[in-house]
């Protein structure tokens, strides 16, 4: 299976930080946020990945491409943890780029890697979104994709005043954690939102999807809008993933991403700790 990721949006809410640099390049702790979902593809079996581009995202393809100065400088200066770091990026996974030219919508973008799919089943993984459970997000929707050989996305329960930030789904819980989809709205006012199931930037599609992107006029925003093309779908399901979902393009979501990150190594723990402890005491 092949994943793609869209990474092509102009990410207006992060501004000014994403005036010249991709949100997706934005470290969250100490990886830019599109390493973390390259390697949850990876943990997912998914080695041949497509990220859909736009204007100044070259630093992302520079990130994953040979550094030849950087591993010698590292080499000659004995810094061999470091190097086998840098060298284990460029070799995480098989990735091309494919261009959106003008930035329509996920709908749109995903719409883009049409010709590099083949027809087959793909994954969707925002490049601005980070996920963290027992098993990895897109290889639980990948397990539910092969159950019920239906595309896949993952949910999460969202507090009733957010729903207005999501794409929100109504749908009958056919086992536990997994919901037969029958409607999906982008973005609903909170008082004519389905339910509180909200679509968190995770899904197995198959590629018929493609003509249904195709059929899609633009929605909110004026952007096509995957979620639109989706409802249109024969059958889809959803998994409340077993997890916890970050986005990252929302600065304040991304600060408590880096603070969570930070607390899982132990060599930054108690310092932050003690950091926050000092700031809360001055407050
Ligand atoms: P978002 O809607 O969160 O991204 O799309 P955005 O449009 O960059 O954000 P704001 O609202 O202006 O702050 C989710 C993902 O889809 C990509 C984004 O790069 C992000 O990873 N995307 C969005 C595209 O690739 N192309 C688009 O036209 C829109």
């Amino acid at each position: 299976m092949k994943a793609v990721i869209p990474a092509a949006g102009f990410g207006t809410r992060f501004l000014p930080a994403t005036k010249a640099q991709p949100k997706e390049m934005l470290p969250v702790y100490d990886k830019p946020t599109i390493q973390y979902v390259i390697e949850e593809a990876v943990a997912s079996g998914i080695d041949d990945i497509i990220i859909v581009t736009g204007r100044n995202k070259r630093s992302i393809e520079d990130h994953f491409d040979k550094s030849f100065e950087l591993e010698q400088t590292l080499q000659s200066a004995g810094k061999d943890d470091r190097l086998r770091q840098v060298r284990a990026i460029t070799d995480l996974a098989d990735i091309c780029y494919v261009r959106q030219k003008e930035q329509k919508g996920l709908g749109d973008a995903i719409y883009c890697a049409k010709k590099h799919i083949n027809d087959q089943p793909f994954a969707v993984m925002l490049g601005d979104s980070i996920t963290k459970g027992p098993v990895p997000c897109t290889k639980q929707l990948i397990d539910v994709f092969d159950k019920y050989e239906s595309s896949a996305i993952s949910l999460e329960r969202v507090p009733k005043e957010k729903v207005e930030r999501y794409g929100i789904i109504k749908g009958v819980e056919v086992e536990k954690d997994i919901y037969k989809i029958d409607k999906l709205v982008e973005k609903p006012l909170m008082h004519q939102a389905p339910s509180n199931l909200a679509i968190m930037g995770r899904y197995v599609l198959t590629p018929d999807i493609f003509d249904k992107i195709d059929e899609t006029e633009p929605g909110v925003g004026g952007e096509i809008q995957l979620t639109d093309a989706l409802s249109k779908l024969d059958a889809i399901y959803g998994n409340t993933f077993e997890g916890k979902t970050y986005d990252i393009g929302n600065r304040l979501e991304w600060l408590k991403t880096s603070i969570e990150f930070a607390m899982d190594d132990p060599e930054s723990k108690d310092n932050l700790i003690q950091y926050m402890k000092e700031i809360v005491d001055g407050e």
